[in-house]
């Protein structure tokens, strides 16, 4: 029985010793030290033995098992090792290779502009309002002195949904819905901001649909002064201090005088250049003091208040101060563009 246990442990060792894997070693361990492996299989001939040879040879199993179990775990952490040491060999990490951005998103261009439009008029004091884009032919027309047969409606040709219902060619309506909520000739000083709609090709230019920001101020003693003041401030502060506003006399059915403003260029500041075709300013927006009628339709009283309207285009705003040729880019959402905002 001693004899068979060395000669055991001999086998074990060779085989332990053989064992070129993890894989190869676990067999090894299963065919010694497993449930039906040939130390179990040893152990079961104990039953033959006599009372005093049993504990002897019981003894000599579980060291043979213990020095089995000893050295498998010695050969278990050196293939382990082994095999580290092969995938760091193979498998370099080249920590020179740049990492890999996350892009985050960003707000668009046009909003970035919006947005700041806003804040100009927010620290001024103004409220922010919001009307429907799908409008009615009442306030978008006729609220605002352009009643269904006046020649100015085709400066503004629409997309009508019916007769009565159209999508907003302005924001003025906006204005009218404001007025028409406050009583009592209460002062009003506010924008509106948001999409408009107009059947327009598209150009480098143009486009059907344009974001608008109006601005409406009604109060006692409101003045062309007034209006004149507020937007050279609002230019300076969205093109710089050094900018300079011109009116030119305009029409527009909901106001009266009315006046179409320049700044003076942006990019030449007045030489004349390429972009304001050598007249050295760019018209960005449209104004005026609020017609009577407009007043008075919308529940105030022209004898004891005034006030002042402006419209501009935010796509014309932004193309400026980011120095754009074609305004699509702002639709198209090409990323190669829009992430150098
Ligand atoms: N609503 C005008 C337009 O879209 C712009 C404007 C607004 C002009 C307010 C004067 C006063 O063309």
């Amino acid at each position: 029985m001693e004899q068979q246990i060395n000669e055991l442990r001999g086998r074990a060792a060779e085989a332990v010793d053989a064992a070129t894997n993890l894989r190869e070693l676990d067999d090894v361990r299963v065919k010694f030290l497993g449930k039906k492996g040939e130390l179990t299989t040893l152990l079961r001939g104990m039953s033959k033995l006599t009372a005093e040879e049993r504990p002897i040879v019981g003894k000599l199993v579980n060291e043979a098992r213990a020095q089995i179990e000893q050295i498998i775990a010695e050969k278990n952490s050196k293939l382990k090792a082994a095999e580290l040491q092969s995938k760091l060999a193979t498998e370099t990490i080249d920590v020179t290779l740049p990492g890999r951005r996350v892009h985050d998103g960003h707000l668009h261009p046009l909003t970035l502009t919006l947005n700041r439009v806003k804040e100009i008029f927010v620290s001024m004091g103004y409220s922010v309002e919001e009307g429907p884009e799908v409008e009615t032919d009442y306030y978008n027309f006729e609220a605002l002195n352009l009643p269904k047969d006046h020649p100015a409606r085709d400066m503004q040709d629409s997309f009508y949904i019916t007769e009565e219902i159209l999508l907003r060619t302005q924001t003025s309506p906006v204005q009218a819905r404001t007025m028409e909520r406050h009583r009592d000739n209460e002062p009003i000083r506010m924008i509106a901001p948001g999409r408009v709609y107009r059947r327009d090709d598209y150009d480098a230019s143009h486009s059907p649909m344009f974001t608008q920001v109006e601005g409406l101020v009604i109060d006692k003693g409101i003045s062309f002064a007034d209006l004149k003041g507020t937007l050279e401030d609002f230019s300076k502060k969205i093109f710089g201090e050094k900018t300079k506003i011109r009116l030119r006399p305009s029409f527009f059915p909901f106001t009266e005088p009315s006046a179409e403003v320049d700044v003076s260029c942006v990019m030449c500041h007045g030489e004349g250049c390429k972009v304001c075709q050598g007249t050295g300013w760019l018209e960005i927006l449209g104004a005026g003091m609020v017609h009577p009628d407009v007043l008075k339709m919308s529940g105030y009283d022209p004898a004891e208040v005034s006030g002042f309207a402006f419209g501009m285009g935010i796509e014309r705003i932004a193309m400026l101060t980011y120095g754009l040729d074609d305004m699509r880019l702002l639709y198209d959402n090409d990323v190669r563009f829009l992430k150098q905002f």
